[in-house]
């Protein structure tokens, strides 16, 4: 269906195709998604000259979260069946009012980090950039990704924890070794594929190069609250807060929830500060216990430093 003027896709055209609506050219996309989309003024487009939005994945905390199709390059109207594989993209869209805005270039960041970490714990990067796309705000900032395999550790798996807890550190210690800090270490941001040793991490938004402890950071951060270690309310993204927001993530999946919640922003990081985390399940054993207790350490300096110390205490 067409998600501007509402006219049904030709049969043949289906969503495989990528087919446009010939009155507008707006990219045809199911009933289904259209409703999940809530009117979604980028439903439809195309970014980039070759990324069709398709569905509205997810909205996150500065950012709209897409499906979409790589079209192929072939000049269009040139009368040739476009055989090339079509390729499926994940798109990261900041609206904003142009090229050079503060929200475009905090995207453009984020890819170029995303791109230096990797394929082997970032969803592989294809592309980004800023399209013109004609409502207000005018410009559409993306960064388009693969997939990233299997699911957040938001959601329930038949994986054992230590398993999914390993793999997410091992995507630390590599994402530590390449220089990066990540800054953001939520539930919804790590992903752990069965297939995969090593987990994947999204949203390099608050995402810093480390220069190694201690250097200049490249950027300063938003971290999500619940997650964010006592000394981040102060400083930029370290190591050491890496570790204490997967030690974090790793209480929310065994319990069910964050180890500290309050009313306020003032209580939260209160709460980081001085309060014990939560018991753990017995379940969990005194050695895993004990390897998320110094994670939760209030002071950077008794934490496991890096995502590699992690490793080596959760193997132990
Ligand atoms: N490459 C990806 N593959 C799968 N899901 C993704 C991908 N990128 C983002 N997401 C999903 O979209 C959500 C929002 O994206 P995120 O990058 O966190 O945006 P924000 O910066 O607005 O928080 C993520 O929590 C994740 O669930
Ligand atoms: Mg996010």
């Amino acid at each position: 269906m067409c998600p501007r003027c509402r006219a049904r896709a030709p049969a043949a055209s289906g969503l495989q195709a990528a087919g446009r609506c010939p009155k507008d050219g707006a990219f045809f996309v199911s009933e289904r998604a259209l409703a999940r989309s809530d009117g979604d003024p980028l439903l439809g487009c195309t970014l980039g000259g070759r990324f069709a939005v398709l569905a509205l994945r997810a909205r996150g905390a500065r950012a709209s979260v897409y499906d979409s199709r790589v079209v192929p390059a072939a000049p269009e109207g040139a009368g040739r069946p476009t055989t090339a594989p079509i390729a499926s993209a994940v798109l990261k869209v900041v609206r904003c009012d142009g090229p050079r805005s503060e929200a475009a270039l905090a995207l453009a960041w984020e890819g170029e980090v995303q791109r230096l970490a990797s394929a082997a714990v970032a969803p592989g990067w294809l592309g980004q950039g800023c399209s013109e796309v004609g409502d207000e705000p005018r410009f559409a900032a993306f960064v388009a990704s693969e997939r990233a395999p299997g699911a957040s550790l938001a959601e329930p798996s038949e994986q054992s924890f230590l398993e999914r807890a390993t793999r997410a550190a091992r995507a630390l210690a590599a994402l530590h070794a390449a220089g990066i800090v990540h800054g953001d270490l939520t539930p919804e941001h790590v992903f752990v594929d069965a297939q995969r040793s090593a987990a994947t991490f999204v949203d390099f938004g608050s995402a810093a190069l480390d220069a190694g402890g201690g250097g200049e950071r490249a950027r300063l951060s938003g971290a999500t609250p619940a997650y964010a270690a006592p000394e981040l309310w102060e400083t930029g993204p370290t190591r050491a807060a890496d570790v204490y927001a997967l030690g974090c993530v790793l209480v929310r999946m065994v319990t069910g929830r964050p180890p500290f919640s309050a009313a306020s922003l003032e209580g939260l990081r209160a709460a980081h500060r001085s309060a014990a985390p939560p018991p753990l399940p017995d379940a969990v054993g005194a050695a895993l216990g004990s390897t998320i207790a110094a994670a939760l350490s209030k002071s950077a300096g008794h934490r496991p430093p890096d995502g590699a110390a992690l490793v080596r205490a959760l193997e132990a």
